[in-house]
């Protein structure tokens, strides 16, 4: 046996702000940021609308798609840094909201590289047969912390959340292989302290490096080649962040997920977000070979492949 994905499911506020909205309350334009980012809108969730809120929606999806309990869950994981409260954490608020009652739950803070992190946390419970299924959301509502003044960040970020139900699949399946890593002295280049605060080309940099980088690893410890790689499903912060990571595998243009022009970056949802978009297009097929990837605050980053299927 292995461990892999039994179930997805996503959720994203209704409210669009497109760029046109941005240009009439700031400094900028449709045209910077399209072509800087790839973005043309974003999702907001409204005032009352809180991650947790989000992250049970993603979350049911996922459970009912697995085809199992809520009771069967083990372990929920919620990878966030803008949770409803500070205590408790929002895995134990879905938790109770989704009827998992026999479930652990813990929040992980890995900013965008948090859905990495919380699926290479599961594969371990699950891998040494200690939990059978382990829930893993990425959630954000980062319009919150936003400094709508600041329009070196303002533009850049959505809200929205995905889920991910793990639980042991077949042999050959499931995950084949995963890197996770952290340079804590790049802590400054994104940050929060009230708002959140971004050196953008530092932040570019490093991304463009370890995204290329860690996708070769993963390839690399599973024993295959960038040829085997039928979608690429990176963290969506910046198209051409992203072009440099598809680049360096050397795949086509039609191999890689793009949902940044709908979404922005959504931080810890972005990959399970564009990951069931991909799902529900019909793109993803039984025995593909996936490779995921995030990067973000800390510094950390993330990347893992898989084989789709049970
Ligand atoms: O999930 C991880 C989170 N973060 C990231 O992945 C961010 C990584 N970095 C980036 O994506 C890019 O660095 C940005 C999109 C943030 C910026 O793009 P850039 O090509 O690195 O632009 P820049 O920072 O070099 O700025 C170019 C110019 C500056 O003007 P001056 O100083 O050249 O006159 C900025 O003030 O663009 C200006 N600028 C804007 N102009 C219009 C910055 N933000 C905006 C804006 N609208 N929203």
């Amino acid at each position: 046996m292995n461990t892999g994905i039994l179930g997805m499911g996503r959720y994203v506020p209704d409210k669009i702000i497109t760029n046109a909205d941005l240009e009439k309350v700031m400094d900028t334009s449709d045209e910077w940021i399209r072509t800087r980012t790839g973005i043309e809108e974003r999702r907001i969730a409204e005032e009352e609308e809180n991650t947790s809120h989000m992250g049970v929606k993603a979350a049911k999806k996922a459970v009912e798609q697995a085809g199992i309990a809520p009771e069967e869950i083990d372990l929920i994981i919620v990878a966030t840094v803008t949770p409803d409260y500070s205590f408790p954490s929002v895995a134990c608020m879905i938790q109770e909201q989704i009827g998992a009652r026999k479930a652990a739950a813990m929040d992980i803070s890995a900013a965008c590289a948090g859905f990495m992190y919380g699926i290479v946390t599961a594969k371990q419970f699950i891998d040494t047969g200690v939990y059978k299924y382990v829930l893993v959301v990425g959630v954000e509502k980062l319009s919150r912390i936003l400094d709508w003044n600041d329009r070196n960040t303002a533009v850049l970020f959505g809200d929205g959340a995905g889920a991910a139900l793990l639980g042991p699949v077949s042999e050959g399946r499931g995950i084949l292989s995963f890197e996770l890593g952290a340079d804590g002295s790049g802590f400054k280049h994104l940050y929060q302290d009230q708002h959140v605060k971004m050196n953008g080309r530092e932040v570019f940099k490093f991304a463009v490096r370890q995204m290329g980088e860690s996708c070769i690893n993963v390839l690399e410890k599973a024993g295959l080649q960038k040829e085997d790689v039928d979608f690429l499903l990176p963290h969506q912060a910046n198209i051409r962040i992203m072009e440099a990571a598809r680049q360096r595998l050397d795949l086509p243009i039609e191999k890689m997920s793009v949902t940044i022009n709908k979404y922005g970056n959504t931080s810890a949802a972005s990959i399970p977000l564009t990951f069931v978009e991909e799902l529900e297009a019909g793109n993803i097929k039984d025995d593909d070979l996936l490779v995921m990837v995030g990067f973000g605050g800390g510094l950390t980053w993330g990347a893992i492949a898989m084989r789709w299927g049970r």
